[in-house]
């Protein structure tokens, strides 16, 4: 019993510098504080995304039928909240910019997001949303990636809300970002609980079974 606590307990501490050594960003980041199991923040996000986003980015690796399915929308919901009708559901959520655009207008093609939050991190979305500030000169910069090419789209939404709700617009966002990076998140959080459920029980199944084993055993 000593031995599997430390073991426990060694495997806790790992995982957690494992978690910690992926970071190493110039600023310090702000917690998305985002939940996945949150329908509604996942579809507000899905909004946004399409009203704000979707003008210079995609994300090639999802279909607009897939996140119907997933954020409890039906097809025809999809279409008329995301692709304002122009698409099909099998389509791939692809930008609305054609690729000449992107790199006339701002010297650099606008990534695909798809994978950004599993190559960034959630949080680091957040910030970066968050992190447009005006320099001396009155252009827009950004703490988090400086002198980058993209303008601060939420400019006018940020301007017109609150503070908290432009972070729980922000959140709602990166979100959806987080959702898109693995979409099988989803799943397996509502599978989670239950695998550790069927785990314990077992757990107490083999323990029971191992005290009648041994019972008429002298030890
Ligand atoms: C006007 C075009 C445009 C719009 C609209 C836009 N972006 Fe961007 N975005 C860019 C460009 C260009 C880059 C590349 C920036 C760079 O490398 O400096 C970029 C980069 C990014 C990055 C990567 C940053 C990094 O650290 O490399 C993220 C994340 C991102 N955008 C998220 C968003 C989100 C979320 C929205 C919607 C709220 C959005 N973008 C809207 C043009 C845009």
């Amino acid at each position: 019993m000593k031995k599997f606590v430390w073991m426990i307990s060694l495997l806790t501490a790992l995982s957690a510098s494992l978690v910690n050594a992926a970071g190493g960003y110039k600023i310090e980041l702000e917690p998305a504080q985002n939940n996945l199991q949150d329908q509604d923040s996942l579809q507000r996000g899905a909004v946004h995304f399409a009203n704000y986003c979707m003008a210079c980015h995609s994300v090639k690796y999802m279909r607009y039928n897939r996140v119907a399915r997933d954020l409890g929308w039906t097809d025809e919901e999809v279409l008329a909240k995301m692709a304002y009708g122009q698409n099909k559901v099998v389509d791939i959520i692809q930008t609305r910019m054609l690729p000449e655009t992107g790199l006339a207008v701002l010297g650099v093609e606008p990534p695909d997001l798809s994978l950004m939050a599993r190559l960034k991190g959630t949080d680091y979305i957040y910030t970066f949303l968050r992190s447009y500030y005006e320099d001396d000169k009155g252009n827009w910069n950004n703490h988090a990636l400086p002198g980058t090419s993209m303008p601060n789209v939420l400019e006018s939404l940020q301007r017109q809300m609150s503070e908290e709700e432009f972070a729980q617009t922000t959140r709602d966002i990166a979100n959806f970002m987080e959702y898109v990076g693995e979409p099988a998140q989803l799943k397996r959080l509502d599978l989670g609980w239950k695998v550790i459920a069927f785990l314990l029980f077992l757990l107490l199944l083999t323990y029971l079974l191992k005290r009648e084993y041994w019972r008429d055993i002298k030890h």
